[in-house]
C-alpha cells in the first residue's frame, strides 16, 4: 500500500483525494519507485478539470517525479535497485509516494542534479529543449517572444534562449513577475494585462516582426501572436493556460505572411529512449553550465496539492513548483 492522489470525477481542485492505493509488483520492463519529489505542471490541471481526457476514472494525476528505485521487474537492464532517477510519463499518476512505471521512461540522475531540481525540470526543461533546439532552432541574433515568461516553462525558455544568443521578449501578468523575468534572461518585458503586446513587439523590432513566437497561453494570445511574426515566421502554440485556441482557416496563415504553425507536444519528441536520454543529457548540461535557471519558487506537501493547483490556476506562482510526498 502507498498513499496517492486519486480523482473519481473531473472538476475543481477539491476532486483530488489522498487515498491508499494497492501497489503491484513491477512486471517485465517495469520499476518500482519510492518518490521523493513530484513536479506540478499546468497539464495536470487540464486532466483534473476534464479539458484533457483520462483513459478511465478513478485515476491518478501528475506527469513527472524523481525518486529511488526500490525494485525492478524482469528484463530491466540499465536501471538498478538504489538508482536515483527522474521521469516524465504520458500516463498521469505521479502524485504518489510510490509508483510502478516503465523503466524506459526513467533517466538516471547525475550526482549534481538534486531530486527536487529534477522534479522541477523534467517536463518543463525537456519541453524547453525541444522548443528551442528542434521545433525552431534558436540562433544567435534571433529576437523571440515567450509568453508567460515568468512561469515554469517560461523561465527555462527565457534563460536558455538568452544563453543561445537570442534577444528575448517576454510577456507577464504583473510587475512582480516582470522583475522575475528580467532577472532570468528577458531583455524586454511586456505586461500583457496592461499593454498591447503586438504594438510593443512591433516597436522593439522596428516593424520587422519575429522569426518565432512560443505561445503557451493559447486562446487569449493566439491572434496577437500571429501578428508579431515576420513573413515565413513560425507560430509555436504549445499550451492552453487561458483556454484552447479555436479552429482557424489555413488561408489566414497565407494572409499573415505564409506563416508556419505547429502545435507540438513533448511526448512525440522523446518517444524513443535514445531521444529522451540525449535531450535529458543536454538539459542537465545546460543546468550545470548555468544556461538554464532552475527556479523552484514554490514547494507544497503532496497532501496539500489542492492548494498548489489553486495557486497555479490563479496565476500566483512563478518558476517551477514541487510537491513533497
Ligand atoms: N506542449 C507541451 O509539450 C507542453 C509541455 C509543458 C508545458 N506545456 C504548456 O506550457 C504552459 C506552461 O506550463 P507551466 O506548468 O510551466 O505553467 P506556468 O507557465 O507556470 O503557469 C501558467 C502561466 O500562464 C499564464 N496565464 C495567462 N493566462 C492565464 C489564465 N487565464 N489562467 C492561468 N494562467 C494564465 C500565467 O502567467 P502570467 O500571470 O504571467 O500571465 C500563469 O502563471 C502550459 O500551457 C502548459 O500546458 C506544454
Amino acid at each position: 500500500m502507498a498513499k496517492a492522489i486519486v480523482i473519481e470525477q473531473t472538476g475543481g481542485p477539491e476532486v483530488m483525494k489522498w487515498v491508499d492505493v494497492e501497489l503491484a509488483e513491477p512486471g517485465p520492463g517495469e520499476v518500482l519507485l519510492r518518490q521523493t519529489a513530484v513536479g506540478l505542471n499546468f497539464v495536470d490541471i487540464y486532466f483534473r478539470s476534464g479539458l484533457y481526457t483520462l483513459p478511465h476514472l478513478p485515476h491518478g494525476l501528475g506527469a513527472e517525479a524523481a525518486g529511488v528505485v526500490e525494485a525492478v521487474g524482469a528484463d530491466v537492464r540499465d536501471i538498478a535497485v538504489g538508482d536515483r532517477v527522474a521521469y516524465v510519463h504520458n500516463q498521469q499518476g505521479s502524485y504518489a509516494e510510490m509508483r510502478v512505471l516503465p523503466a524506459h521512461r526513467c533517466v538516471k540522475l547525475p550526482d549534481d542534479i538534486p531530486d527536487a531540481t529534477a522534479a522541477g525540470i523534467m517536463l518543463r526543461g525537456l519541453t524547453a529543449q525541444f522548443l528551442l533546439r528542434r521545433t525552431y532552432r534558436v540562433q544567435q541574433g534571433d529576437t523571440i517572444l515567450v509568453h508567460a515568461a515568468a512561469g515554469g516553462v517560461g523561465l527555462i525558455l527565457c534563460s536558455w534562449a538568452k544563453h543561445l544568443g537570442a534577444t528575448v521578449i517576454g510577456t507577464v501578468g504583473s510587475e512582480e513577475k516582470a522583475q522575475v523575468a528580467r532577472e532570468n534572461g528577458c531583455d524586454h518585458v511586456i505586461d500583457y494585462t496592461l499593454q498591447d503586446f503586438v504594438a510593443e513587439v512591433r516597436e522593439i523590432t522596428g516593424g520587422k516582426g519575429l522569426p518565432v513566437v512560443y505561445d503557451s497561453v493559447g486562446k487569449e494570445t493566439f491572434d496577437g501572436s500571429l501578428d508579431c511574426l515576420r513573413p515565413l515566421g513560425m507560430m509555436v502554440t504549445f499550451g492552453n493556460a487561458s483556454g484552447p485556441v479555436p479552429a482557424i482557416e489555413p488561408k489566414l496563415l497565407a494572409q499573415k505572411g505564409s506563416l508556419f504553425l505547429t502545435r507540438p507536444t513533448l511526448f512525440h519528441y522523446i518517444a524513443d529512449r535514445q531521444e529522451l536520454l540525449a535531450a535529458a543529457a543536454e538539459l542537465f548540461e545546460a543546468v550545470r553550465g548555468g544556461a538554464v535557471t532552475v527556479a523552484i519558487n514554490q514547494e507544497y506537501a503532496l497532501i496539500d496539492v489542492a492548494q498548489a493547483h489553486r495557486d497555479l490556476e490563479a496565476r500566483k506562482t512563478t518558476g517551477s513548483t514541487v510537491l513533497l510526498p
